[in-house]
């Protein structure tokens, strides 16, 4: 809560603005004596927050949303649509989305590619530590924001010797990623409900995340609090900032992306 109220992530501020906005727009529409009709008022409401927008140093990609806000929802107002449809359609988008207003990481999926590109950074079969026997894991793998839990599951196959986890917030995702390791009858994979920040990361040989730019630099401190020396911290695609890794690996996917590698 005292984060929030130091400085609220972007998306609570647009609201605000859009607020802001509608308030500064109906006063003034009130005191000049004007009755606009209601998709110039909408687009006025638009420029303002989007003027407020700019002001307050919203990422320019916020600035077309600011705009035209307001003129969509009195657009699909007109439409008539059924309110349990948008009741439905937000419940859904809730579901999976969750605190990504607050978090800034969206639920996207690591392509095929990299799930075969982690295989190689996965320690060796034969290297350290159980090879299975008494049902030791040889190592111990979590995914930070396991999303569908396609990484999980994809490796667990690959690598039966591995010992693989997932924590996932947001609700759906979580329910998808929960039901494909039950059903797909992967014993030695796991995915729990709730926050990455809670992890303990001394547990783990390997530690993943594709998250966003956001996390990254409190993620790192995280790490570098709880992972045991000698374990390996993967990113894929968001850099932390002022840290080089040791290895980087490029992944010739649609996004090209590329796993940052760190041995703590
Ligand atoms: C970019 S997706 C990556 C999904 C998956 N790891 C993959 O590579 O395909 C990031 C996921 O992290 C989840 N997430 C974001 N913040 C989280 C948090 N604090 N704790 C747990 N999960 C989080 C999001 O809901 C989203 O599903």
């Amino acid at each position: 809560m005292r984060a929030l109220l130091k400085k609220p992530p972007p998306a609570v501020t647009a609201l605000l603005l859009q607020f802001a906005a509608f308030v500064l727009t109906l006063l003034s529409a009130g005191l000049v004596g004007l009755q606009p009709p209601p998709l110039a008022f909408a687009l006025l409401c638009g420029l303002l927050a989007m003027t407020f927008s700019r002001l307050v140093g919203l990422a320019g990609w916020w600035l077309p949303i600011q705009l035209l806000f307001a003129p969509a929802l009195v657009l699909m107002l007109a439409l008539n649509i059924p309110p349990e449809f948008s009741l439905a359609a937000f419940l859904i988008l809730l579901a999976v989305y969750w605190s990504t207003f607050r978090t800034q990481v969206p639920l996207y999926l690591s392509s095929d590619k990299v799930w075969h590109a982690l295989e190689a950074l996965l320690p060796s079969p034969t290297s350290g530590g159980g090879t299975g026997g008494e049902g030791k894991p040889n190592f111990r793998f979590i995914d930070l924001g396991s999303g569908l839990g396609g990484v999980l599951t994809h490796l667990a196959r690959v690598r039966p010797d591995g010992r693989y986890s997932g924590v996932e917030s947001a609700p759906l995702p979580f329910l998808w990623g929960w039901l494909r390791v039950k059903l797909g009858g992967y014993r030695n994979c796991s995915v729990r409900w709730g926050s990455l920040w809670n992890c303990d990361l001394a547990q783990y040989d390997v530690v993943f995340a594709y998250l966003s730019p956001v996390p990254m630099e409190r993620l790192w401190r995280k790490a570098r609090a709880e992972m045991r020396p000698g374990t390996v911290f993967i990113s894929s695609t968001f850099a932390v900032p002022e840290q080089s890794p040791r290895e980087t690996v490029q992944v010739d996917d649609l996004h090209r992306s590329t796993l940052l590698v760190w041995r703590m």
